[in-house]
Order: structure tokens, then C-alpha cells, then sequence
């Protein structure tokens, strides 16, 4: 195994989920939250192992020049087995009531929801992701959601019920991105709200490091996983420049207010 950079709260491995999930057992963290390669973009095997850019850049975007990345070229049931096992390892890293989160689209739907279970976390419900710039299909209904499929280590832990937090948020994809899949990071904000402030949140597919970057802002540690070089490199440096900037100003409240709604 590679050796960890580590940025302030942040520790980034290069090389592959499977393998270095094992090494992190036991770590207790408390949240898996990540966006896997999706293996979409198609109906057929000849469409899913298309270069990631052809599949998911609009034509003429100029995200084209972007680098392609790794994992998305399964089909069906090799991706429901290969996410069965990544996120039983994931489990394994997290003390009991973390909360899992994990992204995917329409097509990958059915089979997310049946991997969450099949690696042991309690599925428990779906937060669409809504893109109100989403391309119109016409005569057809736009796809217009992605979706997040959360689920938990066993039992809800009573300790981190803490207010009220949406089950649905709609905001627009980066415009300036660096990954062709690259999520807002006011998204990933928002959806950390479930994690305590001060807690740990794994990203074992961290991509340009977007889930990183929420952790940073809003005063979360994070561990993160990235396979290809060019990707890893660019979420250091996305990652440093959070760290340099430090905590947005409307998140740093959010820890008293946390123990305000516990202690109510
Ligand atoms: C959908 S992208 C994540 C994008 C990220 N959310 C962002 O905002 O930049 C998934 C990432 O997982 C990486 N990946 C694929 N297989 C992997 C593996 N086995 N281990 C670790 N990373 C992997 C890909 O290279 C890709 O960058």
C-alpha cells in the first residue's frame, strides 16, 4: 500500500478500494460516503465500455478534454458484485449507526439498492439529486434526477439525530470541473449534515476529492481513496486549497447547533 498524504484532517490513498478497505477495518468512522463509477450509460455491454467522456459529457461541452477514469466499464452483474464487496469492506470500517450514502443514477438503481443490502448496511431510503439544467429529451420524460441511496450500520444511533435535513435537494453539475462525474460541492455539503461535526467520513472513490472538500469546509474529517494518478493528484490539490481556505463561515455554527437540537 501506498503511503497517505495527509492534508490537515484529511489522509488520501492512491490505489484500489478492495484492496485498501481491509487495511482500514475497524477505523470507526461515521459515514461511507462516496460516488462509485456508475457502469451506466447504456443498454448494452458495447455502450458501457465506452470512454467515461463519451458517456457522460453533452457533445461540444468542452468537459470532453477532461481524463477518462477507471471501474466503469462492468456489466450488470459484475458491478452488483464487485459494489457488494467494496461496501461490505466499507461497513467494516465503520462503528455501528454510521451512516452510508452512495450515488447512482436510474439505470443503476435497482441494482444500487440491492449491493447496499447484499454488503450488510440497512437500506433505509433515496434522496434524489435534481438537475434543473438537465438536457430535454424530447417526446420523453428528461432524466433529470440522480439519486442517493443511504442506508446504516444496524441501528440508527439515537446520539446523531440532530434537527430537521431535507430528503431531497436540487442544484446544478460544476460548470469549472477537472472530473468528467465531478458532484457540486454544495450537494456534498448538504448531505454531510447527517454526520456529526468532528466526525470521520470515508470517500472510496474520491475522484477529483468533491466529498473531501465538503469535509474540510464544514469541519469533518475525511478519508479518501482514488485510484487513477491524474485524479488523485488533482483532489490533493483541490483538498489543500479547502484546507487553506479553512471553514465556511455558514457551516461553522453548525456544530452548537447540533448539540442544541441533541440536547432539546
Ligand atoms: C464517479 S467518480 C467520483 C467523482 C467524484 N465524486 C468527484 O466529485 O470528483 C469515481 C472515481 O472512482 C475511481 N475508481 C474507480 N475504480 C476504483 C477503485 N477500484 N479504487 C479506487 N478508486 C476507483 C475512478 O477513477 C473515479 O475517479
Amino acid at each position: 500500500m501506498n503511503t497517505p498524504v495527509t492534508i490537515g484532517p484529511a489522509t488520501l490513498y492512491r490505489g484500489d478500494a478492495l484492496a485498501i478497505l481491509p487495511h482500514l477495518e475497524g477505523s470507526g468512522f461515521d459515514s461511507v460516503l462516496t460516488d462509485t463509477p456508475y457502469s451506466s450509460g447504456g443498454q448494452f455491454r458495447s455502450d458501457r465500455v465506452q470512454d467515461t467522456r463519451k458517456k457522460y459529457v453533452v457533445t461540444g461541452s468542452s468537459s470532453i478534454n477532461l481524463p477518462d477514469f477507471s471501474g466503469d466499464n462492468r456489466d450488470q452483474r459484475a458491478f452488483a458484485y464487485w459494489a457488494a464487496l467494496w461496501s461490505g469492506a466499507a461497513l467494516h470500517a465503520c462503528r455501528p449507526g454510521a451512516v452510508g450514502m452512495f450515488f447512482t443514477d436510474w439505470r443503476q438503481l435497482p441494482a444500487s439498492t440491492d449491493y447496499m443490502q447484499a454488503g450488510g448496511w440497512v437500506w433505509r431510503g433515496i434522496v434524489p439529486w435534481c438537475k434543473p439544467d438537465a438536457r430535454p429529451q424530447l417526446g420523453r420524460f428528461t432524466a433529470q434526477c440522480e439519486y442517493v441511496i443511504w442506508g446504516t450500520a444496524g441501528a440508527v444511533c439515537a446520539d446523531d439525530t440532530a434537527g430537521r435535513i431535507p430528503g431531497f435537494y436540487e442544484c446544478i453539475a460544476p460548470r469549472n470541473r477537472v472530473h468528467v462525474t465531478q458532484k457540486p460541492v454544495e450537494l456534498l455539503r448538504e448531505l454531510l449534515r447527517v454526520v456529526p461535526v468532528g466526525g470521520c467520513v470515508l470517500d472510496p472513490f474520491m475522484g477529483s476529492g468533491t466529498t473531501g472538500v465538503a469535509c474540510i469546509q464544514t469541519g469533518r474529517h475525511f478519508v479518501g481513496i482514488e485510484l487513477d494518478p491524474v485524479h488523485f493528484d488533482n483532489a490533493c490539490e483541490r483538498i489543500h486549497d479547502a484546507y487553506r481556505q479553512g471553514l465556511l463561515f455558514d457551516h461553522a455554527s453548525e456544530a452548537q447547533e447540533q448539540t442544541r437540537l441533541t440536547l432539546e
